[in-house]
């Protein structure tokens, strides 16, 4: 099975960046990204971040809002919050050098078992398979195993028969191989490419014919629904911002200020006018809805414009900042991007 898969992934496997030079550094900071997000996204912040921040010096260094613009529209934040944490700790306690070992990778903040066997095995050779989902789809597949693949039950099993087979020399690839044939053959729901799977002659679910049964479908949970309503308010070059709660979604974030429920226009000149401003002009920016983990996001948008040339004092957490500021420093959540593209042509005015 080895060998076969390595003369697969010699044969096909995929350009990624990373992969060309796999420092520890560059492998920690792209399976970071890589969580919850596809190849094709990650490569261009990949490229970006490298550029700015090349080393864990650098990262542990950089000022946090720059840290996060770099970051803006990758989502969930507390990801490159942690690697930060992480940068320093690997500072203060490990001389600036990235461990080697799974179990002292696994004490830094955001590095999980998968990502400490991934650096482990990618980036310094050691023997130790590295199980995501992809892996997981794969290891059901080969083994025909019909039960619920999201359970620790199931991680080992896939962890004890990977690690049987991984290479003394090649750990990495191998995992990497096995990455590449979860992500483009091996596909979820039912579709898997098997006339293209170095496993098609040994693959205990495509023998049965089961690839539309296993892996078992996730029971799905509804997702909570939020309305809300979004508000573009320009004050000649400025708009006003809120940096979100310390906790919770998207914490310690810019947003543009929203309130619960869609609002008609003349509630939402009434909300603007909570907070001491006259509205000289108001016109609706659109719906737009956003999808996260565990929620949607329905919104309204109205883009609104403000007499005030001095706004009067501001509710805590509120402020205005010039666009200019916006777009070059401030990273906002993907969620409003239907909203922030709205003023960007304010400043060609
Ligand atoms: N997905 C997560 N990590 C990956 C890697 N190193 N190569 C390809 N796909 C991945």
């Amino acid at each position: 099975m080895t060998g076969l898969l390595l003369d697969w992934y010699d044969a096909h496997r995929r350009f990624l960046p990373w992969r060309e030079d796999p420092t520890p550094y560059h492998v920690w900071v792209s399976e970071i990204m890589l969580q919850q997000t596809r190849v094709d996204t990650v490569i261009p912040y990949y490229e970006r971040f490298m550029k700015e921040l090349p080393d864990v010096r650098t990262l542990a260094e950089v000022p946090e809002e720059r840290l996060l613009k770099l970051w803006e529209g990758l989502g969930y934040y507390s990801r490159v919050r942690n690697m930060q944490k992480a940068a320093i700790q690997i500072m203060q306690d490990h001389n600036g050098v990235i461990p080697s070992d799974p179990a002292r990778l696994e004490k830094l903040s955001g590095i999980g078992a998968y990502t400490a066997a991934a650096i482990a095995s990618i980036a310094y050779q050691v023997r130790i398979p590295s199980v995501d989902g992809n892996l997981l789809r794969v290891y059901a597949r080969l083994a025909a195993y019909r039960e619920d693949i999201r359970t620790a039950a199931a991680k080992k099993l896939a962890e004890n028969a990977f690690l049987s087979v991984l290479p003394k020399d090649r750990p990495g690839d191998m995992n990497q191989a096995l990455m590449d044939i979860g992500a483009t053959i091996c596909l979820p729901n039912g579709a898997p490419l098997c006339n293209d799977c170095p496993f098609a002659g040994f693959c205990e679910t495509k023998k049965k014919g089961l690839q539309d049964e296993i892996p078992k479908a996730r029971e799905k949970s509804e997702k909570l629904v939020d309305h809300k309503t979004v508000f573009l308010i320009l004050a000649d070059d400025l708009v006003l911002l809120h940096r979100r709660d310390r906790k919770g979604l998207l914490a310690g974030l810019y947003e543009f200020p929203n309130t619960e429920g869609t609002l008609k226009k003349e509630e939402a000149v009434r909300y603007c006018s909570s907070f001491g401003f006259d509205v000289s002009d108001i016109k609706p920016a659109g719906p737009a809805r956003h999808v996260f983990s565990h929620r949607i996001w329905e919104m309204t948008g109205y883009e609104v414009r403000i007499l005030n040339s001095i706004p009067p004092v501001l509710p805590e957490g509120y402020l205005f900042v010039p666009i200019r500021t916006l777009i070059d420093e401030i990273a906002i959540p993907a969620a409003f991007f239907a909203y922030s593209r709205l003023i960007i042509p304010v400043l060609s005015e």
